[in-house]
């Protein structure tokens, strides 16, 4: 995602980069003080006030019943039904599938809150990049419905494509003429500028001018959920010419890394149905929306990225692969695993027919026969792992080869439990202790050069003990309580996550009062892991509408026991060390300290809570 936040390292202020252009951190501060969170989630979803919280149901999932809710006085969300959660930037970035700097931008606009002019500039350009192309569909749609488009018209038909079809993905035509859209677009020598810039025209070679990229090609547009137009795709109308298929060069608006075609025709299928389904091509989505599958997206002719599979996941759990039933359809699907995987998705195949894609399977076989295929998808990394596993010898060096092969597909599961469970299951298949399997899959390094990077985040649960989260929840809930941790003893010792957590929600206190959670749970801080975002959320939902009173006894409480803790470890020490002393200075001195500590012991322990 295409923004910096202020690095502790290096104090450089925090800038949102959108398209070109660049929003500052006040402008940000200002829309983060001035958006209520509840006046904003309302126009989407019916909110129900009880207490300081605003129940609903999910728009991020489906339910009957609101576990939904928004905290009035916190200004962030959480879903105990979908674990959603954030503050208002990360609600609009879910909600319409934006980044966090579109997001951040619709904000300001609808808050009338001006963007500085080095921001407006770039984002002006990027505007007129969005006209061209808007203007550019005109003429294909026009070109389509025209005389010259007979051809075109005639070979959709015969791919089965109908007019409603045409009309919902806007496809159209560029006639095979050179100078047909440049007519249409450009007069000016800046206009030809930009529609260069767009992918539109290519400057000749020789001589002067440009010509029309597209020709002689049915055209799909590729659009964001914006409804911004960033691209097309051309398919040729005859079968041998090259190439195939034509996309939109990479522009400032275009990135085919990033764009995901039929995305905004899809997205509130992929919600409702909690699954989003791949495909290889154009057509072959168009064949979904034939079958009645509307939650299907295509990357533009490109393998899956990171940054798609991150899109992805931002609406859904599940995605489905529906690939060629060919050996190229299968590595293509594999390739995608580990990192679908990563980004925290489920990842089902449906092996379709060796030789069909969607597109020839509706054709040849009807929407039916599409639908039964998606239904019978199973789940990727078993059907893998399986087909590695199977027939195995039982010989110590086919065993590790396997264990070692599956490894990286393993490490992408992000899910812990998911993770053990594969692990169990595998050993027991290799007839290895679990642990050894571990080992392997520790081992990081892969023998295998070609298989993916693993995700920069290891595969972790966040653990946290029970006091550790009620301390956390008060704290969250009551900011003015941060002065109770001071009565804890220098060592009391919290680690990894947790430790992490009440660092970062103390430090977040401190510079920023009663706005810390909020602060904390944007997505514009990337100091905070999205892991530890969502354990803190879930934290302070469960934490619930405690009243300042129980929260404060609840806290001493837990920093009590936290103390003992630290002085019973400290106490082992000092034990431990008595009895290996032979100055008698020190231990004089050792069991002075060792007293004070059970002093102070029997102090917390008059504190703590008996129940
Ligand atoms: P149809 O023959 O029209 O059904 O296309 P297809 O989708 O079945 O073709 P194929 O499986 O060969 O390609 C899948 C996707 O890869 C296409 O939809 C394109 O996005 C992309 N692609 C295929 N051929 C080309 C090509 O020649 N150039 C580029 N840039 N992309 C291609
Ligand atoms: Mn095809």
């Amino acid at each position: 995602m295409a923004f910096l936040t202020r690095g502790a390292e290096t104090g450089r202020p925090q800038v949102a980069e959108v398209g070109l252009g660049l929003i500052p951190d006040h402008a940000l501060e200002e829309v983060r003080n001035r958006a209520d969170i509840v006046q904003i989630v309302s126009r989407y979803v019916t909110l129900k006030k009880s207490g300081p919280r605003h129940w609903g149901l999910c728009p991020f999932h489906s339910e009957k019943t609101a576990s939904f809710h928004v905290h009035e006085d916190k200004q962030i969300f959480y879903c105990f039904g979908c674990q959603a959660s954030g503050d208002v930037f990360a609600f609009r970035m879910r909600h319409d599938g934006l980044d966090f700097p579109d997001a951040a931008r619709a904000l300001a606009r609808e808050l009338g809150i001006p963007l500085p002019t080095s921001a407006s500039a770039p984002s002006g350009h990027v505007a007129q990049l969005y006209q061209a192309n808007d203007a550019a569909l005109g003429y294909f749609r026009q070109s389509l419905r025209s005389p010259e488009g007979a051809q075109a018209r005639r070979y959709l038909r015969a791919r089965g494509v109908s007019d409603d079809l045409v009309d919902r993905f806007q496809i159209g035509y560029a006639p095979s003429s050179w100078e047909g859209l440049q007519r249409h677009l450009a007069r000016k020598p800046q206009e030809f500028k930009l529609a260069e810039q767009a992918g539109l025209l290519v400057r000749r070679q020789t001589g002067d001018g440009y010509y029309d990229r597209f020709r002689g090609r049915i055209v799909f547009p590729i659009a964001e959920p914006s409804g911004h137009v960033v691209g097309f795709g051309g398919r040729a109308l005859g079968e041998d010419e090259t190439p195939k298929y034509l996309n939109s060069p990479e522009s400032p608006i275009y990135r085919k890394g990033r764009v995901l075609f039929g995305l905004p025709l899809a997205i509130d299928a992929i919600r409702r149905k909690g699954r989003a389904v791949l495909v290889e091509g154009y057509f072959d989505l168009v064949a979904l929306h034939r079958a009645g599958v509307e939650e299907g997206v295509a990357p533009c002719g490109t393998a899956l990225t990171v940054e798609h599979a991150q899109r992805l996941r931002r609406y859904a759990k599940e995605v489905v692969l529906l690939f060629d039933g060919d050996e190229a359809g299968q590595h293509a699907a594999e390739r995608a695993l580990p990192i679908l995987l990563a980004a925290g998705l489920r990842v089902r195949a449906a092996f379709l027919p060796t030789g069909e894609d969607p597109d020839t399977l509706i054709q040849r076989s009807g929407a039916a026969a599409l639908r039964a295929c998606l239904d019978a998808a199973e789940p990727l990394l078993d059907h893998l792992i399986e087909r590695r596993l199977r027939g195995l010898p039982d010989h110590a060096w086919a065993v590790a080869d396997a264990a070692h092969a599956i490894a990286p597909l393993l490490r992408a599961v992000r899910d812990p439990i998911e993770y053990e469970t594969y692990v169990r299951e595998i050993a027991k298949r290799l007839n290895v202790p679990p642990a050894a399997l571990a080992k392997v899959l520790q081992g990081g390094s892969t023998d295998d050069p070609s298989s993916p990077a693993t995700p920069a985040e290891p595969v972790g649960e966040i653990r946290l003990d029970p006091a550790t989260r009620v301390l956390l929840g008060a704290l969250a809930s009551y900011p003015q309580l941060l002065p109770l941790l001071d009565s804890l003893p220098p060592d009391w010792l919290l680690a990894g996550d947790a430790r992490e957590l009440l660092e970062r929600l103390t430090g977040a206190i401190r510079e920023r009062g009663d706005r810390a959670l909020a602060h904390l749970l944007s997505p514009s801080e990337q100091k905070l892991s999205e892991p530890l975002k969502s354990a803190l959320s879930r934290i302070v939902a469960e934490a619930g509408d405690t009243d300042l009173r129980a929260a404060k006894r609840a806290m001493q409480d837990c920093v009590a026991r936290l103390g003992i803790g630290a002085l019973d470890r400290r106490t082992r020490e000092l034990t431990a060390r008595l009895e290996s002393c032979k100055d008698p200075d020190e231990l004089e001195s050792l069991l002075q300290e060792k007293q004070r500590n059970l002093t102070e012991r029997r102090e917390l322990w008059s504190q703590v809570q008996h129940v």
